[in-house]
């Protein structure tokens, strides 16, 4: 029996400008001990998918099953199983760290649970603001508090929404080690994050989302190994000539440009001499997860067309009739989808 289990699950909004269709027919089994990611874009539909997992919100169609329980009919029972990390902020302000632990504890029917409230404090570098009111803590010690909160009663199944959003460094190791932990003793793993080096580093399989359709799932080394060509890495204080600037990702200096063979690669770096752009540190590597999103989010990627027979593969007997292929016809961008939220 899957962990987690999405069948045909769609979900319209009804907005002041009319309905809003934010999941399309979204059918994903997610397997018990799985360190699992969910990738897609601001609006992809994400977050609506964890709310319908966690009860927060009606599916319009289809339902989901979390280890056989649904999470309709039978609430008390699959809401148990779960510890959910949500995307947004929210907390009580008028309790401490230890209080709202207790508080939560008690939701769930656990009982004499300091143990584990310690535990969780001491995971989570919050053992010295315990007794700090909720209201004095920063953003990133907040967000550590909802993931504590998460697991407070030791949920089979960790849904966490974007939980390193704001969050510095240090802890974002010390989160991850602690959840990689729990995932080693069986604890299974639902994550969305935007930070795809992440996502690239602990998910052993990940469904991406582009306008709340499953563009691609499939096991995470497949995805890399399904992206075509490689990238051609450089620094550089200039502006690249206009066709390669349409063509490239740049942070700051850095500049990469995809290239699908060696002979792409030496008209890149023809087209940069004849423009006069000088290049630093540069390097050929393999695409990497943020690549492969890229190219299955523009829908010039290979990914999605195996990741479907895997689909198939991952559930037996299952329907993907959700999973579309890339390139679907739908012509959005990465950023006009940004612009829906
Ligand atoms: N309560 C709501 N009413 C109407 N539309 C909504 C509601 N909640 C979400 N939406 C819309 O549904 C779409 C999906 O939103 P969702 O929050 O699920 O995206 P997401 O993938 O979690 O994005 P992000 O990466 O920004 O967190 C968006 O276009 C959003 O505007
Ligand atoms: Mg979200």
């Amino acid at each position: 029996m899957p962990a987690v289990s999405f069948q045909a699950v769609s979900k319209t909004y009804q907005t002041p400008k009319g309905p809003f269709q934010a999941l399309r027919q979204v059918n994903l089994d997610i397997e018990e001990g799985e360190f699992f990611g969910l990738l897609g874009p601001n609006g992809a539909g994400k977050t609506t998918l964890i709310s319908i997992l966690a009860g927060l919100a009606r599916p319009t169609a289809g339902r989901v099953l979390v280890q056989g329980a649904d999470v309709q009919a039978e609430f008390a029972d699959a809401r148990r199983r779960l510890g959910v990390v949500p995307q947004e902020l929210v907390f009580d302000p008028f309790f401490n760290v230890r209080e709202s632990l207790r508080i939560q504890s008690g939701y769930f029917g656990v009982k004499h649970n300091d143990a584990w409230i310690d535990e969780l404090l001491h995971e989570l570098g919050l053992t010295d603001k315990a007794s700090a009111n909720m209201r004095q803590l920063s953003g990133g010690m907040k967000r550590r508090v909802l993931v504590a909160q998460a697991l407070v009663h030791k949920p089979p199944i960790i849904v966490l929404d974007e939980p390193t959003a704001g969050v510095d460094v240090e802890l974002r190791q010390t989160l991850w080690q602690f959840i990689a932990k729990l995932n080693k003793q069986g604890h299974t793993v639902l994550l969305t994050t935007h930070y795809l080096e992440e996502a690239e580093a602990l998910c052993g399989r990940i469904a991406m989302l582009k306008t709340g359709q499953v563009v691609a799932l499939d096991r995470t080394s497949n995805l890399l190994r399904s992206a075509s060509g490689s990238v051609l890495q450089f620094k550089t204080d200039q502006e690249l000539p206009p066709p390669l600037r349409a063509l490239a990702r740049v942070t700051g200096r850095i500049a990469q440009l995809p290239a699908h063979d060696a002979r792409e690669i030496e008209q890149h770096l023809a087209a940069l001499r004849t423009a006069g752009v000088e290049v630093h540190d540069m390097e050929i590597r393999r695409p990497d997860l943020e690549d492969v999103f890229l190219q299955v989010m523009s829908g010039t990627g290979s990914a999605s067309q195996s990741a479907e027979a895997d689909a198939s593969a991952a559930a037996p007997g299952r329907p993907q009739q959700g999973t579309a292929t890339v390139g679907d016809g739908q012509g959005t961008s990465v950023q006009s989808m940004g612009a829906q939220k």
